[in-house]
């Protein structure tokens, strides 16, 4: 797809900047209204999300940084933001609005519109170095396991053994299982989770077993972050509760004297 130009100024001004947000929220509930199981989520990533995802980028490496799913472009932006030039991204994105957007938004990335499952088709000639990372938002839950790990394969094989492969996603556990990836020799890394996203997110980095940087999470620490997870949660929902009781009516000795309308026990959140 040729990349065309936005005059600059439209995108400079923090007003337009805002207009610009309202609009991806809004092309991204049409894209999901239209077909969620692509869209993979409601809204785009929030920018806690989207700046986690970036740090896992190397800027000090070199070759290009393939992104998968941009979408409307939060993770590029934060790449952008993370000091990597914007003639290194390869923005593969399979929704022809979204395209349209990207190529708007980023004039001097390279936009690939295609299936970024056959991701080897898909960036045939379209690259002109081995990529030193994979940036993906691909939903990939909703892919069979093979699929998944098929994309992880691709990837590598585009790489070479130094690239890392980074994915979030809204699930607990990696969406390519821990073993099917050590079965074909990665390493899995769990990093925390963004609580500040809505739904809260996790990401996870892969790398070649081979290269001297790879990070395994040992699976006794993926448990202790599960417990973890539970336990914020609860407490969450504990301040949440406590908060409410305090703001609610009194029942008893309110202004009016009268029992609450609210029942308390049908709130839920
Ligand atoms: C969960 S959204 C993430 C969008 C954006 N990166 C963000 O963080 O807000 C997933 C994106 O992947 C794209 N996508 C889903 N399946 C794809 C595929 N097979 N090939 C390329 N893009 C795909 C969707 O169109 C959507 O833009």
């Amino acid at each position: 797809m040729s990349a065309h130009r936005r005059p600059a100024k439209l995108l400079a001004s923090p007003k337009n900047r805002i207009d610009l947000r309202l609009t991806d929220e809004a092309r991204f509930i049409r894209s999901w209204l239209e077909n969620p199981l692509l869209a993979g989520a409601i809204t785009p990533s929030g920018r806690f999300l989207a700046r986690a995802m970036a740090q896992c980028v190397d800027p000090a490496s070199t070759g290009p940084i393939v992104e998968l799913g941009p979408g409307t472009g939060p993770v590029t932006q934060a790449l952008l933001a993370r000091g990597i030039a914007q003639e290194r991204l390869v923005l593969v994105e399979f929704e022809p609005t979204f395209c349209h957007l990207l190529a708007q938004k980023f004039p001097h990335a390279k936009i690939v519109r295609g299936d970024a499952y056959r991701l080897a088709d898909t960036l045939a000639g379209s690259l002109d170095a081995p990529p030193a990372a994979v940036v993906s938002s691909l939903p990939l839950l909703t892919k069979p396991e093979a699929s998944r790990l098929a994309l992880l394969r691709q990837a590598f094989d585009l790489m070479g053994p130094d690239g890392r492969f980074i994915q979030f996603t809204y699930g607990v556990k990696s969406p390519v299982p821990a073993h099917l990836a050590a079965s074909q020799h990665f390493k899995t890394q769990s990093l925390a989770p963004i609580w500040l996203n809505l739904p809260p997110a996790r990401i996870f980095i892969y790398r070649h077993a081979d290269c001297p940087h790879a990070v395994e999470t040992r699976p006794d620490m993926i448990d202790k972050l599960l417990r973890q997870s539970r336990r914020f949660g609860r407490e969450i929902r504990d301040e949440l509760q406590e908060a409410r009781s305090r703001l609610a009516p009194k029942e008893a000795g309110s202004p009016l004297g009268e029992k609450s309308l609210i029942d308390p026990k049908s709130r839920r959140f």
